[in-house]
């Protein structure tokens, strides 16, 4: 299937370029003997998992139906965690989980006695430091409701769990800055982590990055695993799918004032919802920065503000056109909506052999469904 062939907008993700990140993760494990569960909030689209299971080993979640996929498309082993669950949710979770892990203690008092010889117990704790960019995604920001704090914690527990998490990390990309979490989380908790079988230092670590210091690393993971006699997981999300998809659209109108715009036929809003949440603008493939074409590349949405970046391009863009919006698969496959009834995009993936497989599709009907199924 030719590309061009392809009706916009959709997303495209490139085997090769996942396979790349998947090699550095394996690299990473084998240096330091720390397993791997792919983090599904931030990209779940099994179609691929085919690709990602020999690389990984299981995958992390963030609420009850993320375990069941995780469970039904992934297997390896599968992690269980929410910020809040419910007893039904612990009931149909421990069944399928391998771990299961609460966010406070008072979740853990009342839950576990529904886990206890399904699933292997953790509590996440909060470290209280963290390496985030901003406040909306510091899980060590002020009054923070994820993971027990240090002060908080009743020492009885550790007598009676098998693990905790640890999530403190938000694309991070400095080993020397995590190894300083990592001291730190020694220092405030290490007498609790030698009681226990297994720890797990959460997402954030962006270890696939270019120039990422990954002995460095490992060599820290190894040291610390030794140190506490656990066996240390990491969560990755963004670092296993980082620069491997592209949301491509068209240009679909071009309107001037003062500034020019090129509207496409997608939206942040809709289709790439963390461009605007953490106010991140895309990058677009064809743009050439500094060139003499400068252009808002600006959704079709009613938001006013809804626009994925601005940009510069040596030839005037023409309607018609299209344009590579780059690095769009992590948390942006998870969170589409249909604010509006804009088209959803489809998703495909390009195989190493050339081959492009569809993965989803949607249609009105798909629309139409998400809003009632039955009328009054
Ligand atoms: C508990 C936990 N684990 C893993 C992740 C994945 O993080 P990332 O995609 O940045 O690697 C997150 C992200 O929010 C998280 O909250």
């Amino acid at each position: 299937m030719n590309h061009s062939q392809l009706q916009t907008p959709y997303f495209m993700i490139d085997e090769a370029k996942l396979i790349q990140n998947l090699e550095t993760a394996k690299k990473l494990k084998e240096l330091s003997g720390v397993k791997l569960v792919l983090a599904l909030k931030c990209f779940s689209t099994w179609g691929v998992f085919d690709i990602i299971k020999p690389y990984l080993d299981g995958t992390t979640s963030s609420g009850p139906y993320e375990v069941k996929l995780g469970y039904e498309t992934f297997g390896g082993e599968t992690h269980a965690y929410s910020v809040g669950y419910t007893e039904q949710d612990v009931i149909e979770v421990a069944d399928i989980a391998d771990k299961l892990i609460f966010n406070s203690q008072s979740q853990l008092t009342h839950y576990r006695h529904l886990v206890e010889g399904k699933a292997s117990l953790g509590l996440r704790l909060n470290p209280g430091v963290s390496v985030a960019g901003q406040d909306l995604a510091n899980p060590a920001r002020k009054y923070s409701r994820l993971g027990v704090q240090a002060d908080q914690i009743d020492a009885a527990v550790f007598d009676t769990l098998q693990g905790v998490m640890f999530h403190m990390n938000c694309e991070n990309k400095s080993a020397d800055s995590f190894i300083e979490l990592l001291d730190s989380i020694s220092v405030q908790f290490g007498h609790y982590l030698d009681k226990l079988e297994w720890v797990s230092l959460g997402g954030g670590v962006f270890f696939t990055w270019p120039g990422y210091e990954l002995e460095k690393l490992a060599s820290a993971l190894k040291a610390f695993s030794v140190k506490h006699g656990v066996q240390l997981y990491l969560e990755p999300g963004e670092a296993i799918i980082t620069k491997t998809a592209d949301l491509v659209v068209t240009v679909v109108d071009i309107v001037e004032n003062e500034k020019k715009t090129a509207i496409v036929d997608s939206a942040t809003e809709a289709h790439r919802l963390d461009t605007l949440i953490y106010d991140e603008p895309a990058s677009i493939l064809e743009a050439t920065e500094g060139a003499e074409h400068h252009y808002v590349i600006g959704s079709c949405s009613c938001l006013a503000g809804d626009q994925f970046c601005e940009t510069q391009f040596s030839q005037p863009l023409k309607i018609g056109q299209r344009l590579h919006i780059m690095d769009s698969a992590g948390y942006t496959m998870v969170k589409l909506n249909w604010f509006n009834g804009i088209k959803m995009p489809s998703i495909y993936c390009q195989r190493t052999s050339g081959e492009v497989v569809k993965l989803n599709e949607f249609g009105y009907s798909d629309f139409k469904r998400s809003l009632s199924q039955w009328a009054v």
